[in-house]
């Protein structure tokens, strides 16, 4: 088990494998960032002709690593890029969780680290903490050995610089798992599976979970989950988690896009097109690990969250396009694109969800490649009301996650009211703004609550390679918006009543 000590001792002089420094790219060449101080003062003028001489110019995420022979405590320098110089506080957060990130995957045969990243205040170690842990992910659950960990020491002395420390392992904690889900193949993460998983994640915690099964959703009628779901061997359903703190500042609730195999349903994919939807279910697994998250962190947001689990695939027994399907409380949609199925899966949570009366609603959801056309790979789109909106990209910001908004203009609207026997239209087969068009079909389930919609199908995967604290794979994206936007609900409420 990896042990993480937060010290205020001096990097030079830590007892350690390796220390980690940042690096800035200055008006007058690299040098040293904050924290980094003594180990400069170790080095004197020579480091930057040496990190010159190795080609490090302290670009984001670039690692130079040199042997101390002695001048250090420790045998080896990390030093890790931050890109230019700057004084914007999000812009130095993305930094150093970039460059902790890639500091982690520098030194994964190190038995001991010692993390002397810029770490001054509370929200600059929460992110060199996360994103150290973060880079240093691996998935393991198909490995026969697991590859070894590391353990950080961070300078630091104050009382919320050590919450921020040990809440940022409860985070990367939870991103970590999220990314365990979406890794995991479709074959052994089924809806049933998946079910059976939270279930035991939550197990020691102070959330309740729910499990519907395909009998239950059919007495309540959530023919969204059961129209997907009917064409897989492997049923549907849909995990209800409460998180009821005693004296809540806020009720939130949360809904996510499970699908674990994507195959477009009778509207089917092409193979490559299919390739990677064992991801599809990346909103489910966020929303869950938040939940679970902040719990662990025991925050004042009662938070109610709703899994919508179900496999898209083809059978004699899937959803064909005309298909009418009614919605937990009755709408009925006119279902005519099995491959827009994600829309059809979070009606019947949002349904469900507003029920609740919470204050507000966030669903998460790998749901159009619109979004990727539009974004591409790094941001996610956000839709709905600016009270949320505003919040979630703020949050976003603070946790190195970002989100751009996206409007649902009247016309669009009135597309999904086009359809001629049912009270809704699910798809048409117009090609321009299918993911506004997805956004406002939900709208239609939210009760104009306030409530955003995060379009995650660009960053919820990374088909590349590892970079800064992404690595290849599932990657967590939202899990950190989450928690931070009720971290500041929180932190809103101690403000005002204080
Ligand atoms: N799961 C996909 C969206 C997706 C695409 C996720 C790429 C991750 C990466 C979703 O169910 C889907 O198939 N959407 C369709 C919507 C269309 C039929 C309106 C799409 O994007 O083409
Ligand atoms: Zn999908
Ligand atoms: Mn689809």
């Amino acid at each position: 088990m990896t042990s993480y000590h937060l010290r205020g001792a001096s990097p030079a002089k830590t007892r350690a494998d390796a220390v980690v420094v940042g690096a800035v790219q200055g008006s007058k060449g690299v040098a040293l960032a904050d924290g980094a101080d003594d180990v400069a003062a170790a080095y004197g003028r020579s480091l930057r002709p040496l990190l010159s001489t190795l080609g490090f110019s302290g670009k984001p995420g670039e690692v130079a690593r040199v042997p101390t022979q002695g001048r250090l405590n420790t045998p080896l320098l990390v030093v890790v890029g931050l890109g230019k110089e700057t004084d914007e506080p999000a812009a130095r957060l993305l930094a150093v969780r970039r460059a902790a990130g890639a500091a982690a995957r520098s030194t994964t045969n190190a038995a001991s680290v010692a993390l002397a990243l810029p770490a001054e205040d509370a929200s600059l170690v929460r992110n060199v903490i996360e994103g150290y842990l973060l880079g240093a992910y691996t998935f393991g659950r198909y490995l026969s050995t697991s590859p070894d960990t590391n353990a950080g020491s961070p300078v630091a002395r104050r009382q919320e610089v050590v919450a921020a420390f040990e809440e940022a392992q409860v985070v990367a904690a939870a991103v970590g798992a999220t990314r365990d889900w979406v890794n995991t193949p479709a074959n052994d993460l089924t809806p049933p599976r998946f079910a059976d998983e939270i279930t035991a994640a939550a197990k020691g915690t102070k959330v309740k979970v729910t499990v519907l099964d395909e009998k239950k959703l059919a007495a309540l009628g959530c023919g969204g989950l059961l129209g997907v779901g009917g064409g897989s061997s492997a049923p549907p359903r849909l995990v209800e988690l409460r998180y009821s703190p005693s004296q809540p500042v806020a009720h939130v609730a949360l809904v996510g896009k499970g699908i674990t195999f994507d195959s477009g349903g009778l509207t089917i994919k092409t193979g490559h097109g299919m390739e990677t939807m064992k991801c599809d279910m990346a909103g489910a697994a966020t929303v869950t690990q938040a939940t679970l998250a902040i719990a662990r962190l025991g925050l004042p947001v009662r938070v109610t969250a709703y899994a919508c689990l179900a496999e898209n695939m083809v059978s004699g027994t899937s959803m064909r396009p005309g298909d009418v399907l009614t919605i937990y409380g009755g709408t009925t949609v006119e279902m005519l694109n099995a491959d827009a199925e994600g829309r059809l899966v979070l009606a019947d949570g949002l349904a469900r969800a507003v029920e609740q009366k919470p204050d507000l609603i966030i669903d998460v959801a790998t749901l159009t490649g619109h979004m990727v056309m539009a974004l591409g790979t790094k941001v996610s789109a956000v839709f709905g009301h600016d009270e949320v909106v505003g919040p979630v990209i703020a949050a976003g910001r603070a946790s190195g996650e970002k989100h751009w908004p996206m409007p649902i203009p009247p016309d669009i609207v009135e597309r999904v009211h086009g359809s001629k026997i049912a009270d809704l239209a699910q798809h048409d087969w117009v090609r321009w703004g299918g993911g506004l068009l997805a956004a406002a079909f939900l709208r239609e389930f939210t009760d104009d609550l306030p409530w955003a919609h995060l379009d995650i199908a660009g960053p919820g995967f990374n088909s590349g390679a590892a970079s800064g604290h992404l690595t290849a794979g599932g990657t967590g994206f939202g899990l950190t918006t989450l928690v931070d936007y009720a971290r500041g609900l929180s932190d809103a409420s101690v403000a005002s009543a204080g």
